[in-house]
């Protein structure tokens, strides 16, 4: 364990109240929130309305644009993406009354990432760091659904909905895209409001 994983321990131990934990990676032990009871993540399908929706879209094709042909910016992911662009802090700043709600406490947002994958995107399995308690995974758009498995159950998203899970207790993938297949979709993560780990 590293100074800066060692550090992020302590801080679950100061902040995560209960035996709860579930496991290592990388030396790193993952803990649930005590209030996370998302053993079955739930698809929200009216995360935006029709005109923010329209206004994602073509935000995100326009980012494709800039970066088709360019080598991944994540080569374990296999996918061009973006981290915390401003146009979708600014939705992220609007979604933490709703993301409280979903989760059944009170959170604040950290980062979000626009992922765009084409041939050979793939999404490991794996749990998140403690950045990403909450999610909402937003499809924005895609050729045909791939599916996400959380826990090792497939979820299915259509363009315009989103899946709740925790990123931290729930392992998650999904497998290598299907040739000619595109997806595109941005995370939000939230922490509980408590957390004083850092956001990015
Ligand atoms: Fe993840």
């Amino acid at each position: 364990m590293n100074e800066q994983q060692a550090l992020r321990a302590i801080e679950l131990d100061r902040h995560f109240i209960g035996d709860d934990e579930i496991g290592l990676q990388d030396g790193m032990r993952i803990y649930k929130s005590p209030r996370m009871k998302l053993s079955h993540p739930a698809v929200i399908r009216d995360l935006f309305s029709d005109e923010i929706k329209h206004f994602i879209r073509s935000y995100t094709a326009a980012q494709v644009k800039i970066k088709y042909g360019r080598p991944y910016d994540d080569h374990l992911f296999k996918r061009y993406c973006v981290h915390n662009a401003s146009f979708f802090v600014d939705l992220h700043k609007g979604l933490v009354d709703r993301a409280s709600e979903i989760f059944g406490e009170k959170v604040k947002k950290s980062y979000c990432l626009l992922s765009m994958y084409r041939d050979k995107g793939v999404c490991p399995l794996h749990t998140d760091r403690i950045q990403c308690v909450y999610t909402l995974d937003y499809c924005i758009s895609q050729g045909e659904p791939w599916d996400i498995y959380v826990d090792d159950k497939p979820y299915q998203l259509q363009e315009g909905e989103a899946l709740a899970f925790s990123g931290t207790a729930s392992p998650h993938y999904r497998s290598p895209i299907k040739e000619g297949n595109f997806c595109n979709l941005v995370y939000f993560h939230f922490v509980p409001e408590r957390l004083t780990c850092s956001l990015d």
